[in-house]
């Protein structure tokens, strides 16, 4: 893709954020419950007591920085959308408006750069993940749909701004995190819970189904760490 139409998907990324963003807040029961599910399954796959800042990618209105800003001492919350930042409650505002192709931040300069439902948005990929490899010291963390659950591939189909999530597969996802030189330490299908569209009445059952779900997890996490560290 050329430099013009980098910059033509980046503007329309921007204007559809800004003006459709995210049908639900932080605060919503099934977005807690969901960012929860998250963290706690994070904090088994990553050393938190090495993360003491990070950079989140594309953080939006906040479904992952209200959660992960109680487990991370120093954190900021990047997104393209000055609407979304606007809503987004990251209690110190460390609240930057940046692509995720070009990370406004030193290279090296956070523990752990991370990004949830964010990469089926960019243009560049590849050039994303290469940034969150670049800023990094150690880990980095992704969460994107997965286009093998049933709900996802539907919903990839059918909505024009979430087609990018067709090509995300473990492979295609393990292969970018590769070629930015970085080592993928685990890569799992997770979760049951659609953050932005589950009706509240079904948490007593979303309590119940296991977060780590072969195949059919609705995304795909995958934990990587800079130049074969493990942390
Ligand atoms: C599905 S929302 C996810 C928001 C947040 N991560 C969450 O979990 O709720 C996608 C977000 O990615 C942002 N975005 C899209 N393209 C981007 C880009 N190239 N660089 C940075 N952010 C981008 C949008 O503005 C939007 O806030």
């Amino acid at each position: 893709m050329d430099a013009v139409r980098r910059q033509a998907v980046l503007a329309h990324q921007r204007k559809y954020w800004d003006e459709h963003g995210n049908p639900r807040g932080p605060d919503h029961p099934v977005v807690r419950f969901f960012a929860s599910q998250r963290v706690a399954y994070i904090e088994r796959r990553i050393d938190l007591s090495t993360v003491g800042s990070a950079v989140e990618v594309g953080a939006g209105n906040g479904f992952a920085t209200a959660a992960m800003q109680a487990v991370v001492p120093r954190l900021a919350a990047t997104d393209l959308s000055l609407s979304m930042l606007q809503a987004n409650p990251l209690r110190s505002r460390a609240l930057v408006q940046a692509a995720a192709e070009s990370l406004p931040f030193a290279s090296g300069s956070a523990d752990l750069v991370f990004a949830w439902e964010v990469l089926h948005h960019v243009s560049d990929v590849a050039g994303a993940v290469r940034e969150m490899a670049r800023v990094t010291r150690r880990w980095v963390l992704l969460f994107e749909p997965n286009r093998n659950n049933p709900a996802q591939f539907l919903h990839s189909l059918l909505a024009p701004h979430e087609r990018g999530g067709l090509k995300f597969t473990r492979n295609y996802l393990a292969r970018i995190c590769r070629e930015a030189g970085l080592a993928v330490r685990s890569i799992e299908t997770v979760g049951a819970t659609l953050p932005n569209r589950m009706p509240e009445i079904f948490l007593p059952l979303l309590r119940r189904v296991p977060f780590v779900l072969p195949v059919v997890g609705i995304s795909t996490a995958v934990v990587a760490t800079k130049d074969g560290r493990a942390g």
